[in-house]
């Protein structure tokens, strides 16, 4: 394994903090490996930690281990078998499987959808293992197709971004089964690997508070919509692919008093004259970094003033950011003054957060990025 050798520096940082990656301008200026190569980080002849190296990446060293390992079958099959092993009893057949750094597998996410399983290799280290990979889960799971999933952060590790079968067939659509809900995906065409899953405990709490109408704004496949089994269901989603599969899914769960509208939710926030028991407000990350922060902070003022006034006395607002940049702290406040200058009370029920497939580690930073609050109107 070839070493790299790290200034005092930075081999200090890497052992005080025991970070998940190293900045390019941590490493040396000149580097020998291969993009994503698995190399030892030394400190004059000390060893520190096992990394894939990736010259060509700002996060250029991904920590796999501060132990001497080989990265080869056996270890990985050990780390997917835990990761696996950790999402034992959660209730439903499409589960992320493997969250890359936060299990221990930096840019590998696995998610399974019954018997189908999509993959994505975010790191130039983890794309030089696909093949083994592959092997690996048709070894543990028998899966009847693997599918890749193209993601633009590789990009950023100077890796094309590629889509396609990687074993089996995958087909265009599949039923997936949630709790007592089932959801048609589109495993090929649809958003992240086919379905927000890191949204599924979400779905299962403010579905409880459904009431008379129900507006869900961002819809995307529908999940909040139809877990609140409301007499009547709004949803507002501006891609027609989504629409479709709202309007596909309300048919699976037999929900039919719906009205699915194919527009942009700030359009028709303008126009709307309805009132609401609950209103799910879950958009796309407005900001991706902190700097982005303070437009997407307009266009969130916007959002939770307008919902706040569609909402009945009584009803009650799902908050969602999945972003870092933007938490639920930022919201609340916001919420709080559109209350105030509206001369309503506003009450947390419920502080959300991603399902536990997607796991919060202290130690990776962003690591939780999506939060909400379900707020009463009082
Ligand atoms: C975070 S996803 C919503 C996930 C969904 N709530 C779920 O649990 O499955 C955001 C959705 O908003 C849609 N979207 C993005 N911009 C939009 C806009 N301006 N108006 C309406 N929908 C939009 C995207 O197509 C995407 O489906």
């Amino acid at each position: 394994m070839k070493k790299v050798d790290l200034s005092k520096k930075s081999a200090e940082r890497l052992m005080r903090e025991r970070p998940p990656w190293l900045y390019r301008n941590e490493l040396p200026q000149t580097l020998y490996t291969q993009p994503g190569e698995t190399t030892a980080l030394v400190h004059q002849g000390q060893f520190l930690a096992t990394a894939f190296v990736n010259p060509n990446s700002t996060l250029a060293a991904r920590i796999v281990a501060f132990e001497p390992v080989a990265i080869d079958g056996d270890f990985l099959t050990r780390r997917i078998r835990d990761a696996i092993a950790r999402r034992e009893g959660i209730e439903s057949n499409a589960v992320r499987l493997v969250h890359s750094e936060a299990d221990g597998l930096p840019g590998l996410i696995a998610d399974r959808y019954g018997e189908y399983l999509v993959l994505s290799f975010t790191t130039a280290g983890m794309e030089r293992l696909k093949g083994e990979i592959v092997e690996i889960f048709k070894r543990l799971l028998a899966p009847a197709g693997i599918w890749e999933k193209g993601d633009t952060v590789r990009l950023k590790e100077g890796l094309a971004v590629r889509e396609g079968a990687l074993w089996g067939d995958v087909p265009e659509r599949i039923v997936l089964q949630e709790r007592e809900k089932r959801f048609e995906i589109d495993i090929k065409k649809g958003q992240k690997t086919g379905f927000f899953l890191d949204q599924r405990r979400n779905r299962r709490i403010v579905g409880r508070y459904g009431g008379r109408h129900t507006l869900d704004l961002f819809a995307n496949a529908g999940g909040f919509g139809i877990y609140a089994e409301a007499q009547k269901t709004t949803f507002v989603e501006i891609s027609a692919h989504a629409c479709g599969q709202i309007a596909r899914n309300c048919r699976l769960n037999g929900l039919e008093n719906v009205n699915i509208i194919q527009d942009d939710v700030f359009a028709f926030l303008e126009k709307d004259e309805q009132r609401y028991d609950l209103i799910v407000l879950d958009p796309p990350a407005f900001a991706k970094s902190k700097k982005a922060k303070s437009g997407a902070m307009k266009g969130w003022k916007y959002l939770i003033s307008r919902a706040l006034e569609r909402l009945e006395e009584g009803g009650y607002l799902a908050l969602f950011s999945c972003s870092h940049a933007v938490m639920i702290e930022d919201l609340l406040p916001l919420a709080q003054s559109s209350a105030t200058a509206q001369g309503c009370r506003l009450q947390v029920v419920e502080q959300l957060s991603q399902d536990i497939d997607h796991p919060w580690m202290l130690d990776v930073p962003n690591s939780l990025y999506l939060t909400g609050a379900l707020v009463r109107k009082v």
